[in-house]
């Protein structure tokens, strides 16, 4: 999530020699071709968007998603949050929703996510362990929501963000409580398999291009799931970056996270303006950079293997619309601007998928 605030000083010294070879060209004047070809038109690889059901009643948002991508993850209806009520019930109208408009599109649909430490609904903290087990619950919900999706979802988030903030270890939570540190993720696994035998079933993170003990322990935790037997078969990298990320990190994060073999999955990208830890730089300079760290991305995914790359995905394709612009309303950071033209970060990602 936040990845500002973590690294005090961030190599500016590399990232300004990346500008420089930008030239003297405001970011105005970064030239966008008016002819831009769909993002998912170029790329050799299935090109993602999140969205919220309600996205899909704005006429222009649903278009543009039509015509760039073809692969929806939800921004947060297929949590337990939303699906899991108080009683233990389960709702799934949103998520439908957004499943039907990628049936519709003949769009892949990524499940976004089964198991976040970040939500622990009171009905699974409240269960009572005489009547059932936690483990039969917990069993219970990952294969209820992988096996209504199934045949339409291309992969599952299965577990999200397991690593520790500071990459030292993994966090604790409820599950981790319960059902124990490394045996609550393998479980995980293991169900969603059952309810989808096709899925890719992704390990998801963010920092892990910041962050270098926090990639360590992601792909050490991989390995052991791997080793374990258990059906993890993709890694994500979220990507929630920041305009003045230091050139180079993207690349390494990437190129590392590929050396375990698996399909890669750039889940959620987005570049943060505002996020940026450098205050000094202005707003044209940021935009210039943000475009550069949208052309390095495309270019360390088209880098791997075609095997290995799994999804490129999108954290929202207009700036108005992305969860960081309702955090911070001076930020811009999608490829699309508010009217959904393509910014200079759109025309970088076509660009890079084509060669
Ligand atoms: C965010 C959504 O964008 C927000 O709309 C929601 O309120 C909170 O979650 N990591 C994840 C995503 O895996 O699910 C998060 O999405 C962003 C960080």
């Amino acid at each position: 999530m936040a990845a500002s605030g973590l690294y005090s000083r961030r190599a500016v010294v590399g990232s300004a020699l990346a500008l420089s070879a930008c030239g003297a060209k405001d970011a105005q004047s970064q030239s966008v071709p008016a002819d831009l070809p769909p993002l998912k038109t170029v790329a050799p690889f299935r090109i993602g968007t999140c969205v919220q059901a309600l996205h899909l009643d704005d006429p222009a948002l649903a278009a543009l998603i039509a015509r760039q991508a073809n692969q929806l993850t939800a921004e947060w209806q297929m949590k337990m949050e939303y699906i899991v009520q108080p009683d233990g019930s389960f709702r799934f109208d949103a998520p439908d929703r957004i499943a039907a408009f990628a049936r519709a599109h003949g769009m892949g649909l990524l499940g976004h996510t089964l198991i976040w430490y970040a939500q622990a609904p009171e009905a699974f903290q409240r269960l009572d362990e005489n009547r059932i087990g936690f483990a039969d619950a917990y069993r219970n919900y990952i294969l209820a929501v992988v096996e209504r999706y199934r045949g339409l979802a291309v992969g599952w988030d299965v577990v999200n963000e397991a690593v520790a903030e500071d990459g030292n270890g993994w966090r604790g939570s409820l599950w981790s409580e319960r059902l124990g540190d490394f045996e609550h993720i393998a479980l995980a696994y293991r169900t969603a398999r059952e309810a989808d035998p096709q899925a890719t079933l992704l390990l998801n993170d963010y920092n892990l291009e910041y962050n270098d003990t926090k990639r360590a322990t992601f792909l050490k935790l991989a390995e052991r799931l791997l080793a374990s037997g258990a059906p993890l078969t993709g890694l994500g990298t979220q990507m929630h970056v920041a305009a003045d990320i230091a050139p180079g990190k993207i690349t390494r994060m990437i190129r590392e996270l590929a050396s375990l073999g698996l399909p890669i999955h750039v889940s959620e990208l987005d570049v943060s303006l505002t996020r940026s830890e450098n205050k000094l730089l202005s707003r044209g300079e940021l935009l210039r950079r943000q475009t550069a760290v949208y052309a390095e991305t495309a270019e360390a995914f088209m880098a791997l293997p075609q095997r290995q790359r799994f999804a490129f995905t999108l954290w929202g394709l207009r700036d108005r619309d992305s969860w960081l612009t309702a955090e911070n309303a001076g930020d811009a950071p999608a490829v699309f601007d508010n009217a959904g033209r393509p910014k200079a970060g759109a025309a970088a990602l076509v660009a890079a998928f084509r060669a």
